[in-house]
């Protein structure tokens, strides 16, 4: 019996020290998976909240998840989307996938379209275990970026060539309109001539000294020469062609002011003639559409940059042409430019009667590459680049008022010296 008893006691306390292992093991095991379900679930949240798409694709090719960014790529509207690897990457091949991938592939959406992506893939396990996970981030804002990059270098490089021609024709055009004032002064000398030699042969008649024949020759010289025709007209003539060599001189003198003769050189300048020189360049791009007025009073030297300055006016010119050209209205369009002395600086007005500049775009103007015209015709830098020049480099101010279907103003402010400008930033 004792026996017995001692038995059932030691059973008891095995199963006693059993229970206490079961409750200590269920416990751990409880612990362990609230740490595996945190996990999953920072996880399942880093997923979805990635900015680049992310699926995850079996054995087969199709997708087994995918996180939110990933269905925004590729979903369209309503449609149901894709969910086949060999649809949404149609340039890849889903077998011959190396373990890790990086490539600029396109990726093709519910609706049919493409974007280009960078794609970026890596495997786990084999055989039907097999998973590809796959990340993609979106480059068509890249691209876009890059093409207006490079029309915009174009457009430098244009505008270099057309500085250097500019340098080249100045040098025949001063040959041109030296040889046409001589000449004009040719012509003026030989009419005076001309005249005292019809006196001196009146003079002759009237005593009588010329006779029929001395006449007659007379007549003849006057008549093949046609010279009353040649002196009223000539002079007419070099005048028009001293005018239009005036002009391209002019054209021809702003195009290189805007080649930064001075480099990067800050100098007491008239800011005035940074204006004049800007109106003129500017001339091909507004002429069809508007007429300018400049308004400009006698200012102080600015302390300035003028090729710079130049640079800026002719942006807020050819934007003010931009915006008449689009607006809808009959009358005639107008640039107006004001220059105005103000306390501690100048104060430059750009006003167009042009389309207005919409409420929803007024914030993103100046930011650089922002554009609503078409590529080719704008590249989005100009007001980037006015604002710049004008608050960065010149310690000044770039603003504007605009009213849809009335027009736009662009102020420039510009304290006198760097002084100012120091002053100022402090
Ligand atoms: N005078 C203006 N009137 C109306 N909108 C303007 C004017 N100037 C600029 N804008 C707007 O600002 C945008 C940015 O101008 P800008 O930086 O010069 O680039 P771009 O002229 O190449 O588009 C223009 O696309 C246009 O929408
Ligand atoms: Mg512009």
């Amino acid at each position: 019996m004792d026996v017995n008893a001692r038995r059932l006691e030691r059973a008891e306390r095995k199963v006693a020290i059993l229970e206490q292992l079961i409750e200590d093991k269920t416990r751990e095991i409880y612990d362990a998976n609230a740490v595996i379900e945190k996990d999953r679930s920072f996880l399942n949240r880093v997923f979805e909240s990635m900015s680049s798409a992310v699926w995850v694709f079996n054995f087969r090719g199709r997708i087994e998840r995918a996180n939110e960014a990933a269905f925004t790529l590729v979903g369209v509207g309503d449609e149901p989307p894709p969910i086949e690897f060999a649809y949404i990457f149609p340039d890849l091949q889903f077998e011959d996938l190396a373990p890790q991938l990086r490539v600029e592939t396109r990726l093709c959406r519910g609706d049919g379209s493409y974007l280009p992506v960078m794609f970026g893939a890596t495997t786990t396990g084999s055989g039907p275990d097999l998973q590809l996970i796959v990340n993609c981030v979106d480059l068509s804002e890249k691209k876009r970026l890059e093409g207006q990059l490079q029309n915009a270098q174009k457009l430098e490089a244009v505008g270099q060539l057309a500085a250097g021609v500019a340098h080249e024709v100045n040098t025949p055009i001063q040959f041109i309109s030296d040889g046409v004032r001589f000449l004009k002064e040719c012509v003026d000398d030989l009419a005076t001539g001309w005249t005292a030699r019809s006196e001196l042969f009146d003079a002759l008649r009237s005593r009588g000294l010329l006779s029929a024949a001395d006449e007659r020759a007379i007549a003849s010289i006057d008549n093949t020469a046609d010279v009353d025709f040649l002196f009223a007209e000539a002079p007419a003539a070099a005048e028009r062609t001293l005018r239009g060599v005036g002009r391209v001189a002019e054209i021809v003198r702003a195009l290189r002011a805007f080649a930064h003769p001075d480099g990067d050189v800050c100098a007491p300048s008239d800011v005035n003639s940074a204006i004049r020189d800007a109106a003129i360049v500017a001339t091909g791009e507004y002429k069809q559409v508007a007429s300018l007025k400049l308004d400009l009073e006698d200012l102080p030297s600015v302390e300035c940059n003028l090729g710079e300055l130049n640079q800026v006016f002719l942006n807020l010119i050819v934007n003010a042409a931009h915006a008449i050209a689009d607006r809808q209205l009959e009358s005639p369009g107008l640039i107006s430019i004001t220059s105005r002395v103000e306390p501690g600086g100048v104060c430059v007005r750009v006003t167009d009667n042009g389309a207005g500049v919409p409420e929803a775009v007024r914030s993103r103007i100046f930011e650089p590459f922002f554009t609503t015209k078409p590529l080719g015709k704008g590249t989005g830098q100009g007001l980037a680049l006015a604002h710049t020049m004008v608050e960065m480099r010149h310690g000044g101010q770039l603003t504007f008022e605009t009213e849809l279907g009335v027009g736009t103003t662009f102020i420039v402010r510009l304290p006198l010296s760097r002084m100012q400008k120091m002053s100022r930033a402090a």
